[in-house]
């Protein structure tokens, strides 16, 4: 196991919570900021806070330089070919509806969207609002009791008429790791007119990106899962999935040129960006992705993987505690239940003991009624979590067995 720390990074971590060393285990959430991602926010706003792409004064160009170079190292980090090809959103949510909105104007009744039972609400409802003013139908594909898509299910909804599949990486709820390498052939066969899009709000800061080889439509994801600010996220999109979306918001940047009679919109990314961007945001983004560059991730993400095994085998075998989702491939999180306690109750009682969980449905409500549960406790972990969380979340967890 690897003994490197970069908890020391992350400010908010060295804090106590009701008298004890605080342990963060709600990253799927949101994740904490190092340093470097809250000092390049801070210096945006002391020395370089101006508009972008509008003025031709100094602090203007600074602004725009550094959005427009944090732009440029998201789309290395994913693997883009072209920064255009990374829109600026205000988080994974915006850019689901962004799409589903955009995609919406095109579809007409019979047509239909895939979606699974497992998604994000915000991988749900906007399409179920798609359906409702289209006329489309939404098609839902189930999950198994283990907590992964059933596949078979998947396969036999789609068909000709699929216009729209759109799924999670990672779920948020129980961490599975979805074969989205699999799921996409499986729609580029049966239901070739499909456009895909991937919800990677959970896996963009655990799993190795490379958008172009993985060749879904739209990519999703938010910064604040990964280290960056709230308030800000990315719509990734293949050039000829962005060019043939209609524009979702209007007014300034977006346009190319407007008179009384006749508007024109603009190039790739702006026609997607209307409005003055989350100028900060953007920044504090590309200085995330920065940290993530200077870390070594891929020995962090195996630890990382290790804790949640060891998580899953110390929590099953407490007595009265199961596990709600035992999926074979899992990203980050655990997720589990206690005979006679209120999912609440547990997360109060780790609470006092300065152990930070999530309860409750996890926003994922078709979700919790497939696998037949209001709610759950979660333990999410990221790159900075090591043995001591989980020994204090274990250690934690049988104080909380004793109240119950
Ligand atoms: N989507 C976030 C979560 O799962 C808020 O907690």
């Amino acid at each position: 196991m690897t003994d490197i720390d970069i908890r020391g990074d992350f400010p908010l971590l060295a804090q106590s919570v009701n008298g004890q060393p605080l342990v963060y285990l709600d990253n799927a959430a949101t994740t904490q900021k190092p340093r470097s991602v809250l000092d390049a926010m801070r210096h945006y706003y002391e020395f370089d806070n101006a508009n972008v792409h509008r003025a031709a004064h100094a602090l203007a160009a600074r602004a725009t330089d550094a959005m427009e170079s944090a732009r440029a190292a998201v789309a290395t980090f994913i693997g883009a070919p072209a920064p255009e090809q990374v829109i600026f959103t205000r988080g994974t949510t915006e850019s689901v509806n962004l799409v589903a909105s955009s995609l919406a104007q095109g579809l007409v009744p019979g047509d239909e969207i895939l979606v699974t039972a497992m998604e994000h609400h915000s991988n749900f409802v906007p399409w179920f609002e798609a359906c409702r003013r289209s006329g489309a139908v939404l098609q839902t594909a189930g999950v198994t009791a283990t907590g992964e898509i059933d596949l078979r299910d998947f396969t036999a909804r789609l068909s000709p008429r699929t216009r729209v599949v759109a799924f999670a990486h990672v779920s948020n709820a129980l961490g599975t790791l979805n074969p989205v390498e699999e799921m996409l052939a499986l729609v580029r066969q049966q239901a070739p007119a499909a456009k895909v899009l991937i919800d990677g709000a959970q896996a963009a800061l655990h799993v190795p990106l490379d958008v172009r080889a993985l060749d879904a439509d739209f990519y999703a994801f938010s910064a604040h899962k990964m280290f960056g600010p709230t308030g800000m996220g990315v719509l990734y999109g293949r050039r000829d999935a962005l060019e043939a979306l209609p524009p979702y918001q209007f007014g300034g940047e977006m346009i190319e040129a407007v008179s009384l009679e006749a508007v024109t919109y603009n190039r790739l990314p702006y026609r997607f960006e209307a409005g003055t961007p989350n100028i900060a945001g953007a920044i504090g983004l590309g200085a995330a992705v920065d940290y993530l560059n200077t870390i070594p991730r891929d020995t962090l993400v195996r630890r990382e993987a290790s804790l949640v095994s060891d998580a899953m085998r110390a929590l099953a075998d407490m007595p009265g505690v199961r596990l709600v989702g035992t999926p074979k491939q899992r990203v980050g999180v655990v997720s589990f239940l206690v005979e006679g306690g209120h999912a609440h109750d547990v997360g109060t009682l780790l609470d006092q003991q300065g152990v930070a969980v999530r309860t409750g449905h996890h926003c994922t409500m078709p979700l919790m009624h497939a696998l037949g549960v209001n709610g759950t406790v979660r333990a999410s972990f990221s790159l900075y979590n090591d043995a001591s969380d989980l020994e204090r979340l274990l250690r934690a967890m049988h104080k909380t067995l004793t109240f119950l």
